[in-house]
């Protein structure tokens, strides 16, 4: 069960903080944030509401999964943003310590996942020039199907595989929309599986398809649980009394904290390892979600900013404390972390070690949350605390649908499309242009009336 405590975001516990004239106001709205949404998924928008009772669609994860169980060593994501920072949220989060790169145990038939999200020539060299090839599985995620980053990776595996005499078929899966892009008809061609990751699902929404469920199937992590918890969520979400509802609760909060006080940063601090990468998860839904140049000529949207607790005790927080007063906290506390270590008894003499023994690392991190929480608001900066009982896959998969959903709510309340994302567009258009493709010459002729390099503004070489 997650719950949240929202105490140090209102005035009066914090200096500039929610009051309750605006907690009312936004009580009152939410009905119609709510509705709005619920609009979007009727017209097949905000589809990502459906995939948790989609059973045939997690079947399909599951069942190939299945198939593959000891066939292969490693498991190469080829993908970036919605494609690749959901299955890396996953693994880090179900896959025990996750994040280090030897967790995956072949010997029980799960192979090793690695997920390449850029195309830094380095990483891809270093990955694709261990790996052996005949017990490798290339899964090959884009729901647009023709993402550049994306099709130059799985150009370069493709030709690795095929130079190793291995069939095609065996070594790639795809997952894609169902019928656009060039993924699709070239899962025909070559007679590689695909995957479907539904019309209605962006990439930023698409951890609960296969983008997400297939790469966790094959690590051996429980999908079912997975959306039961995401399901459970949405359940919970179905209320429009804001004050029930964890997702409305979260978007609201989020948005009056930035168009009312200012607060136009939201970080997102668990105090828990395997939440790491969920925190990068949450900034890619959020940032490309609401940061918009709204119809009226206005840009919105709050920054979201990841940090992790008690590391950035060490470091984020000076400037949380005392740096601008511009942001919201949201901290994430686990109560039961699984495994706990008592922090021996020694050296009592000793001042700064002494008082540490008995307590256990779990004990000590969950007081260091709330001591940060504390500080903060003392300092009268807002903040709240997300509680959940384990990080396990019911409770990720709620967690990740409370996310999309807040998300989504702020979309309302902000006023923009939070499926959409058009300023990434330019930027590709441009890198289309510079590499010669086909229908790019409008962007070529925008790229060349750009100012030129001016020698005045400009040092070194
Ligand atoms: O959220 C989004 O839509 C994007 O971040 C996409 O996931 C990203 O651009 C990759 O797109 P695609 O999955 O089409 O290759």
């Amino acid at each position: 069960m997650i719950s949240i405590d929202f105490t140090n975001m209102m005035a009066s516990a914090v200096d500039n903080g929610v009051t309750d004239e605006e907690w009312e106001e936004a009580y009152g709205a939410f009905a119609t944030v709510h509705k709005g949404v619920e609009t979007l998924r009727s017209e097949g928008v905000a589809d990502f509401m459906n995939l948790p009772r989609n059973a045939p669609l997690l079947q399909q994860a599951i069942d190939f999964a299945g198939r593959a169980r000891g066939r292969y060593d490693d498991a190469i994501i080829l993908g970036i943003g919605g494609s690749a920072l959901g299955p890396i949220a996953l693994k880090t989060a179900l896959c025990r310590s996750g994040w280090n790169e030897l967790s995956s145990d072949a010997r029980s038939g799960h192979p090793r996942l690695h997920v390449l999200d850029n195309i830094d020539p380095v990483t891809i060299t270093a990955v694709l020039d261990r790996l052996a090839l005949e017990r490798t599985l290339f899964i090959v995620t884009s729901k647009s199907g023709g993402t550049a980053e994306t099709m130059s990776q799985f150009l370069i595996a493709h030709e690795r595989v095929a130079n190793a005499g291995l069939k095609i078929a065996d070594h790639f899966v795809f997952v894609t929309d169902p019928t656009t892009g060039a993924l699709r008809p070239l899962a025909g061609e070559l007679g590689v599986p695909a995957l479907d990751i539904p019309p209605g699902v962006g990439g930023r929404y698409s951890v609960l398809t296969p983008v997400g469920t297939l790469p966790a199937a094959l690590l051996g992590i429980n999908v079912a649980d997975l959306l039961v918890g995401a399901g459970e969520m949405l359940d919970r979400c179905a209320t429009t009394d804001l004050s029930q509802n964890p997702a409305g609760i979260i978007g609201s909060l989020f948005y009056m904290s930035d168009v009312r006080h200012g607060r136009v940063v939201d970080v997102l601090m668990p105090y828990a390892d395997p939440l790491r990468d969920f925190a990068a998860w949450f900034v890619q839904l959020w940032a490309e979600s609401l940061g918009k140049h709204r119809d009226d000529g206005k840009s919105v949207g709050s920054t979201p900013l990841p940090a992790l607790g008690a590391t950035d005790q060490h470091s984020q927080v000076q400037s949380f404390m005392e740096g601008p007063a511009n942001k919201v906290i949201a901290f994430i506390a686990v109560k039961d972390h699984g495994s706990d270590i008592v922090i021996p008894s020694a050296f009592e003499h000793v001042t700064e070690l002494g008082y540490l023994g008995g307590h256990t690392l779990g004990e000590l991190l969950d007081i260091e949350q709330r001591a940060t929480a504390g500080a903060l608001a003392k300092r009268g900066r807002s903040n709240l605390t997300i509680r959940m009982e384990k990080v396990d896959a019911r409770g990720v998969g709620a967690l990740m649908m409370m996310f999309e959903l807040a998300t989504a709510y702020a979309g309302q309340m902000y006023g923009v499309n939070a499926f959409n994302q058009p300023g990434v567009e330019l930027g590709k258009q441009f890198a289309y242009a510079l590499l010669g493709r086909p229908g790019a010459e409008a962007a070529k002729a925008q790229w060349d009336a750009l100012p030129k390099p001016d020698p005045r503004w400009s040092q070194g070489d």
